[in-house]
């Protein structure tokens, strides 16, 4: 089932709990913390992701474009978050994280950008919950979608295939109306959405619309048929 997760950097973060109520029947709220190192922007921590897992019933997908997840990581799972991603190309030792992650209760989700190739992880998804492949360099919302990410997205879906495994392909940056049904049929199945979301007029109604597109797409999808 196509998962959507609206990203709330494109919300008004002076409103944050009233912007969760926005996308009710959304999957999960995605939350992007960056720390001006990893990524060339700034946006919040762990006190603000305290307050909004109190705040909504919505779960909290954490995406941690930071230095040193390994240090932070477990801090956000303590804070309410239901799922936490770490970029690999930060992490220095990808495995042990994922594993505190899952020890602390929440999913466990790696994170490629789009320079990162998928294969030398590929002895490693056992470990992860969900794996999240870039379509944008990570740092700012509202950028174009990279096609050229599909091939490894699709690479990815032959390799959770190939394995048998229970693992939530995740898609974020530049996922839209006119994008999300490419990334379906590659073989995502979460899709990670801000502008076009919350720049919509109705943003449940842009989630309700996200969510229909790519479970047509998925219904046709060559790695969804098979099973
Ligand atoms: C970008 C963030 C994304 C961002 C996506 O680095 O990781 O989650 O909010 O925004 P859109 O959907 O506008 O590309
Ligand atoms: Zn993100």
């Amino acid at each position: 089932m196509a998962q959507i997760n609206p990203s709330i950097l494109s919300a008004d973060f002076a409103r944050l709990a009233e912007e969760a109520e926005a996308v009710r029947g959304s999957d999960w709220l995605h939350v992007d913390v960056m720390d001006n190192h990893f990524v060339p922007n700034l946006t919040l921590g762990v006190p603000v992701v305290e307050s909004l897992a109190r705040s909504t019933d919505i779960p909290l997908d954490c995406h941690l474009m930071i230095e040193d997840p390994d240090r932070w990581a477990p801090q956000f799972v303590e804070a309410g978050a239901g799922s936490v991603t770490f970029h690999v190309e930060a992490a220095a030792a990808p495995v042990r994280l994922a594993r505190e992650i899952r020890a602390k209760g929440a999913r466990a989700s790696m994170a490629l950008k789009p320079g990162t190739p998928i294969e030398p992880y590929e002895d490693l998804l056992p470990e992860l919950d969900m794996l999240l492949i870039m379509t944008v360099e990570p740092g700012f919302g509202g950028q174009a979608f990279l096609d050229i990410m599909l091939p490894k997205i699709r690479r990815t879906r032959e390799l959770i295939a190939k394995h048998d495994l229970e693992l939530w392909l995740q898609v974020d940056g530049g996922v839209s109306a006119s994008t999300i049904e490419r990334c379906a049929e590659a073989g995502a199945d979460v899709f990670v959405a801000g502008s076009a979301v919350y720049g919509a007029e109705d943003p449940a109604e842009a989630v309700r619309n996200l969510r229909e597109l790519a479970a047509k797409a998925t219904a046709d999808a060559w790695w969804a048929c098979e099973h």
